[in-house]
Order: structure tokens, then sequence, then C-alpha cells
């Protein structure tokens, strides 16, 4: 059986790819392209595009209220339900891509509702999945829940890539809002353009390359990651005492506002309010002592920081030995 297999022509036995799409800016959008591109430009591959929607979209830029109202669903993970999908659950594919986003320290809306969907259990259950995050630099505790979303459909997560914001922490906390409140991302008062890079989305072809090579020897099925050695990943596990605090704020704020109304309902917007000052006194008070006390800590930190930063790094790494090789 296998010799008849073995025996198809390269151009009949195409690996078949599904990639999952969602993006509001079109950052997400750009960064997939750019990993896909070097798949879909090689005939030996079937490229399955799957756009998600939401039977009511969120708006883009944000109203300020509209914007905070999301948080108690994103980090309770109760997304609203998506427009019907194109997939039915029965198409076999070799390799899926998810590229997400963050949204309030967990998995964006959309994307977790697509993956507690029912046509995703029966799509992923034993497939392989490469995920790639766009966002601003806090996706350490959404990759944990990202984890337990794609554990609970029985997907192998095989690789995953990072793009974060490349400005510093505090100023990001500035221009990302800006850039979903007024759709504007560009630098000012002396701050940086928000969201992540022209040139870190050009890298991402190398990806695409390496998994087109990957794909054409199997390499999928074994198990192991794809994308090692490209600079996937870099951790920084100094944010995760931070995100940590602030999962926990999301989490039971989100409960209180949960208890008080349906998403949109205004007896939610005095609590929104309430929740947005203390919001920012965390932000401009744990965030700042944390990164304060852990660079005096550092030393007895040490060793807790590098298991953090190998676990969040897994399973694609941050080596790059085969950065030559795709980096032209
Ligand atoms: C409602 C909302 C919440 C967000 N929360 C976070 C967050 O907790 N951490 C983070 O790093 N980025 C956060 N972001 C930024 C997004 O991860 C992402 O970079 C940005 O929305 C652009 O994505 P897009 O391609 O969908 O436009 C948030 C964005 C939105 C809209």
């Amino acid at each position: 059986m296998n010799a008849v297999i073995d025996d198809i022509p390269a151009a009949v036995a195409r690996k078949r790819v599904l990639v999952l799409r969602y993006s509001q800016s079109g950052q997400l959008d750009a960064v997939a392209d750019q990993l896909i591109a070097p798949l879909r430009e090689d005939g030996r591959f079937d490229v399955r595009i799957e756009t998600l929607r939401l039977q009511d979209e969120f708006p883009f830029p944000w109203p300020f209220f509209r914007f905070l109202d999301a948080f108690p669903e994103s980090a309770h993970l109760v997304p609203p339900p998506l427009a019907p999908l194109g997939l039915t659950g029965d198409e076999d594919f070799d390799l899926v891509i998810l590229p997400w986003q963050v949204w309030f320290l967990a998995p964006s809306q959309p994307v977790t509702a697509f993956l507690k969907h029912p046509v995703a259990a029966r799509l992923l259950r034993g497939k392989p999945v490469v995920t790639a995050i766009a966002c601003r630099n806090m996706w350490m505790t959404a990759q944990e829940k990202m984890e337990s979303l794609l554990a609970d459909v029985g997907a192998h997560l095989i690789d995953n890539v990072v793009l974060t914001d490349p400005g510093p922490t505090l100023a990001t906390f500035i221009t990302t809002p800006r850039w979903m409140w007024t759709g504007r991302r560009d630098g000012f008062w002396g701050l940086p353009p928000a969201g992540v890079s022209a040139e870190q989305i050009r890298g991402m072809r190398r990806f695409g390359l390496a998994l087109r090579d990957g794909l054409l020897q199997d390499a999928e099925r074994s198990g192991t990651p794809l994308l090692a050695g490209l600079r996937a990943v870099e951790a920084d596990p100094r944010l995760y005492i931070s995100e940590r605090a602030g999962t926990r704020s999301f989490y039971l704020w989100g409960k209180l506002l949960r208890a008080a109304g349906a998403p949109g309902s205004t007896q939610r917007i005095p609590l929104l309010a309430l929740y947005a000052v203390f919001l920012i006194a965390i932000i401009i008070t744990v965030v700042p002592v944390s990164l304060t006390l852990q660079a005096v800590l550092r030393p007895l930190m040490r060793g807790r920081l590098a298991a953090l930063k190998a676990r969040f790094e897994s399973p694609s790494g941050s080596g790059t030995e085969r950065l030559s090789q795709y980096e032209h």
C-alpha cells in the first residue's frame, strides 16, 4: 500500500495546509501572508485559507467602552458566535497554521470562538498545528490558554512564532491603545509607531521556507518542531509576573462584569469606568514595580526566570543556528 502512495507523483500528492485568518487592522494578515507565501508559490502545496468572521463583528477602531467591554468575555474565554464557516470538519489537512493575536492576556475572541467550535474539534484532532502570534508584548499567559484550547481539541502544537511590538513596554501601553481607539499607529510625541515593524513582518518568510522544506520531508508527522534554529520566539520572562497579576484581575473583575450584564449592556458601563481607573493605576504601578523588584532580585530569581524563558520559548525556541540557511 505504501509503495503505491510513494509512487504517486509529487504533483498529485500535494500537501494540504489549512490557514486560519483573522485580523482587524491587517497586521496579523500581513504576518500570515509572509509566512504562507513560500507555500502558496509552490505547486506542491494546496493551501486553503479560512477567514474567521463573527456573527456580529467587533468594530475597528474601537470606541473606548466597547474596547473595555471585550475584556470579561476575552478573559473568561466565552466569545460570541462565529459566522458560518466554509469548512465542515470532514476535510483532512497535513498541517494547520493558526496566526492569532492577544486580547486582554487571552487568545482573541474570534480565534477562541474557532477553537471552541465543534468543527475545530473534528478538523484539529491529532493534527500538527503551527501558531504565530503578533501582539503588543504580553502573550505568555495567553499562550498557556492557547495550549489548553489546542489540547482540548486534541491538536499537537509543533511550533510557535512570536512577534512583539519592538517599542519599550511603557510606551506601548500608550501607542497600542491609541492605535486600537483611533486606527492611527504612527509615532507621536517622541513615541515609536505602534505594532510590529515591517522588517519583522518580512522576516516571517523564513518560517514559510522552513515549513516548505519540512513538509516536503514529511517532518510534520514527527511531532518535532519544523522551525527550530530560526529565532522563532524570544520570551521576556520578567513580564510573566505582571501578566499573572493582570490575568487574575481580568478574571475576577470579569466575573463581576459578567454578573452585571451581557456584553454591550448599559449596567456594565459604571463598572467598566471604575475598572478603567483601576487598570491604569495597575499599569503605572504594578508593571514598573514588578520590573524594578525583579531587577533587584535578579540574582535570586535567575533560575526561575531561565525556566520560564525555556518553557515559553518551547517548542520552536530562540536558537539561531539555521538562520543563515533561510535568511537571504
Ligand atoms: C481588545 C484588545 C485587547 C488587546 N490586549 C492585548 C494584550 O493583552 N496583550 C498584547 O500584547 N496585545 C494586546 N492587544 C493587541 C493585539 O494583540 C494585536 O496586536 C492588535 O490588536 C493588532 O491585531 P490585528 O492584526 O487583529 O489588527 C489587544 C488588542 C485588542 C483589540
